[in-house]
């Protein structure tokens, strides 16, 4: 029930380790309560012990948090609802991202588990992009209040080191560049569910509307070190058995390719979201 929920605050700005609750379908509605509103203050939850869950139930434990998106708009996933993640071997989860920002309705809320974990290595760091948003100076949020960026697949994807990839059928360049998908966000969005405001930007970004090429790096790079920062972050050591789910509306996440040719797998499920609303509405 929601009242054997315990949340412990893991860092300043962003995180939480979650504990007393078995994740599955069955849970009941103050318990499903109590969770998404730690996830809404805490941007990103953890759960350990998980070991019970599969593909399905992973599954139907995420359905009781909102509609499901198909696993990925571009990519050939195998499943309709489950993304496989591995990480340097075709999918750039290693650049600071919003998950599938590319899209118009982005998704609300991504629930990861891993099923391979490498010796050493493969952590995954989160940013609280509302934090960020609040950090900013008063005439930098003038300036962001009314900016929208395009957000693009080729453009991230068109940058990969495919030398330095090993080749797996269900990414390849080829699909990602059959799929161009690009879109028009506001800089700043109001979220839906809390009402703060957070920036949405991130490796999907190709530029700012209104600025030239060379003018929106520079302001995207001054940006998006502030979402980066390392106060604004949270670094999870995995360990088999974990669960982590975050507020794709509030963060951006980055998973550190730092485990040389170790496999790791992680399988990612994402619920859908609305059209980001700019402050002006
Ligand atoms: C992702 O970018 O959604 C995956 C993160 C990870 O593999 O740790």
């Amino acid at each position: 029930t929601g009242d054997t929920l315990s949340v412990q605050q893991l860092n300043g700005r962003i995180g939480a380790s979650l504990s007393g609750v078995r994740l599955s379908g069955d849970l009941d509605p103050a318990t499903v309560a109590a969770i998404r509103a730690a996830l809404l203050q805490h941007k990103v939850v953890f759960f350990r012990g998980q070991h019970h869950l599969d593909d399905d139930s992973h599954a139907t434990f995420a359905e009781l948090l909102g509609t499901l998106t198909t696993a990925h708009p571009t990519v050939n996933t195998g499943s309709a609802k489950v993304l496989r993640v591995t990480a340097n071997r075709g999918m750039a989860a290693n650049a600071w991202h919003t998950d599938v920002s590319f899209v118009d309705r982005v998704p609300a809320i991504s629930v990861l588990r891993p099923v391979t974990l490498p010796e050493y290595g493969g952590n995954t760091v989160w940013a609280n992009t509302v934090a960020a948003y609040d950090a900013l100076p008063a005439p930098l949020k003038a300036l962001v209040d009314n900016l929208w960026a395009v957000h693009t697949n080729s453009y991230d994807y068109a940058q990969r080191d495919e030398e330095h990839d090993e080749p797996d059928a269900n990414y390849s360049r080829a699909d990602f560049a059959a799929t161009p998908l690009e879109t028009r966000h506001p800089v700043v969005h109001v979220h839906p569910e809390t009402g703060e405001r957070a920036l949405l930007l991130g490796n999907f970004v190709k530029g700012f509307e209104g600025f030239n090429h060379t003018e929106s790096v520079q302001l995207f790079n001054l940006l998006q070190n502030r979402i980066q920062k390392l106060e604004n972050t949270i670094r999870w050591q995995w360990q088999p058995g974990d669960v982590a789910m975050w507020d794709n509306r509030a963060t951006q996440h980055y998973a550190v390719a730092d485990f040389d040719t170790c496999p790791r797998e992680m399988r990612r499920i994402t619920v859908s979201g609305d059209v980001p609303v700019s402050i002006g509405g």
